[in-house]
């Protein structure tokens, strides 16, 4: 399955496509009617910049353009690195016609998407994302935002990219670590929807560790395609698009208390998946065997399979309680009733939820 693939997330006068594929960024031919006016500024970082910002240059020939190169890192998806993204786009003299390139993983794509929405109350952007992470969750979808002291992503808005650009040929730089922490996500995408993905997934596990192209190329455009369908029923997670957080409120809980930067993303949303297929089981709503499954492959791929030692339930439970999903006070969870089949509880028992929590009779 490897050359190039095309999608589309169709949202009416909205729509955009997702191209997967070896060599894209290098194929501007594919990238440029994507680009409406005269101004163009690519946002990146100061490790991925000096990777792959003049392949991306390069097919800017004839137009005005900048890059702003920021310093690699969560610490800097901030309003200060907007701040400096606006100063970026009045230096470059950039009207309502430009368009934002976000080079980078998601902490670029958020931010970059960001500063794109508000920039003359919104122009247009492109990801470009460079991590596996990004290619099949963070750049597809619109969600755009930076972080707060007081808690991620709590400044944002919805605004969709003009395309989405995802160059498999930049995945073999990308650290062993950072890579499985993206397989985490389309493991997700297999789990709350596509049971026949996941037997797909626990078929190929070790080709795709292995960054086999054939396989990663369709994991990533199958995981597109369910992400993409997901967004063009519910762009603004009214309804279904929660079902894309199965393992996010525990795993959120999990970043948080563990000190950013000690869990990836990825790696926490792995932990947390299970903690609600487990969540699932004391419920009655799902079989032990499916969460067996579930642990036997994200194991196989190197992730993480049980939260550290020692942390307070109670902690984790009060970060729960913040989560954006909870509604009225009450928890709000993503559980399963089996591989392929997510669903949304409502009102769930904290009691039971703490049980989940407690890993300190492991240790
Ligand atoms: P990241 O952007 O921090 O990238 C991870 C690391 O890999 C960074 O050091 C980066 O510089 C480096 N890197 C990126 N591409 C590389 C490459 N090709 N070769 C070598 N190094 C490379 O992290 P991420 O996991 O991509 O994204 C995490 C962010 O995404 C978080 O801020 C999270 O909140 C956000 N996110 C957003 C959504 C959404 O829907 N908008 C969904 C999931 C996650
Ligand atoms: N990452 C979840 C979503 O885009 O809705």
């Amino acid at each position: 399955m490897s050359g190039r693939h095309t999608l589309d997330v169709a949202l009416g006068d909205r729509a955009y496509p997702i191209h997967v594929g070896p060599g894209l960024l290098a194929a501007s031919a594919l990238w440029r009617p994507a680009l409406r006016g005269r101004h163009v500024l690519i946002v990146s970082n100061d490790t991925v910049a000096p990777l792959y910002l003049e392949r991306v240059v390069a097919g800017l020939e004839g137009l005005r353009h900048a890059a702003l190169v920021l310093p690699d890192g969560e610490v800097h998806k901030t309003l200060d690195s907007a701040a400096r993204v606006f100063a970026a786009l009045a230096a470059l003299g950039a009207t309502r016609d430009a368009t934002v390139i976000a080079l980078g993983g998601g902490v670029i794509g958020d931010l970059a998407g960001f500063a794109a929405a508000c920039w003359m109350r919104g122009i247009d952007f492109i990801q470009m994302p460079t991590t596996l992470l990004a290619m099949v969750d963070s750049s597809v979808g619109g969600k755009t935002g930076v972080n707060l002291p007081a808690g991620k992503n709590l400044v944002g808005a919805f605004h969709q990219p003009r395309a989405v650009i995802a160059d498999t040929t930049v995945l073999v730089t990308l650290p062993a670590r950072e890579y499985r922490a993206g397989l985490a996500e389309i493991v997700k995408i297999g789990a709350i929807g596509d049971a026949a993905f996941f037997d797909w997934l626990e078929a190929r596990a070790e080709a795709l560790v292995a960054r086999e192209e054939d396989d990663l190329v369709r994991a990533i455009t199958h995981s597109c395609a369910h992400k993409a369908g997901v967004v063009a029923r519910d762009e603004t997670e009214q309804g279904e698009r929660a079902l894309l957080n199965f393992g996010h409120s525990f795993g959120h809980a999990l970043e948080a208390e563990c000190g950013y930067g000690v869990l990836l993303h990825g790696e926490a949303v792995a932990i947390g998946m299970l903690q609600a297929a487990n969540l699932s089981a004391a419920l009655g709503q799902a079989a032990a065997a499916d969460t067996k499954r579930l642990q036997a492959l994200l194991a196989r791929i190197g992730l993480p399979t049980a939260a550290p030692p020692h942390l307070d339930p109670d902690a984790l439970l009060a970060r729960m309680a913040l989560d954006k999903k909870n509604r009225a006070g009450r928890l709000r969870l993503i559980l399963w009733r089996g591989v392929g089949n997510a669903f949304i509880a409502e009102g769930v028992d904290a009691d039971t939820v703490r049980t989940v929590l407690d890993t300190r009779s492991a240790s």
